[in-house]
């Protein structure tokens, strides 16, 4: 899966189904961007990232630690960084571990940060759509 053609979900199932089956082409090193609005449905697509790497635990929004960690086939770390302001310092941040090999780094609201656009990476672009469930959703791969 290079790039694909854009999907419409027509529920948060279909959302989160789309997520486990992308997560076939993760593997540890991988940095994925998830970008969309508030409530366009990137912690669901998350959900399905994790249980198809076999993560059982529930899946909630990092908040104030910015990073939660799962074990599953390989680390995923889920970075939220709405609290963040494109100026603050990320120097506290572990931010290395986007650069090592070991985790799957996938991340929400990354993109506003250029400190974060590491290549290559994963874009997933999540858009809404016609009706109020219905998003459009865009998967790319940027080359480094
Ligand atoms: N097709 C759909 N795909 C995903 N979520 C949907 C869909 N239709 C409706 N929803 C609803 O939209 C909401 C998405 O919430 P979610 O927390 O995943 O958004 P988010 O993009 O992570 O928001 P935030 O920016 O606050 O982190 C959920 O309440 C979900 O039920
Ligand atoms: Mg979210």
């Amino acid at each position: 899966m290079k790039s694909d053609l854009p999907k419409i979900t027509r529920n948060p199932a279909e959302t989160q189904e789309l997520g486990n089956r992308f997560s076939e082409n993760l593997s540890a090193g991988d940095v994925v961007f998830i970008i969309g609005e508030l409530g366009a449905g990137k912690t669901v697509f998350v959900k399905g990232i994790a249980a198809g790497l076999g993560i059982r635990e529930n899946i909630t929004s990092p908040s104030f630690n910015l990073v939660k960690t799962y074990q599953g086939r390989c680390t995923l770390n889920h970075y939220d960084f709405y609290r963040l302001n494109p100026g603050d310092d990320l120097s506290e941040l572990n931010v290395e571990a986007l650069q090592d090999d070991d985790s799957i780094c996938v991340i929400e609201w990354g993109e506003r940060f250029a400190i974060l656009h590491t290549t290559p990476r994963w874009e997933v672009r999540i858009k809404y759509s016609d009706s109020d469930i219905e998003r459009l959703i865009e998967i790319e791969r940027i080359a480094g």
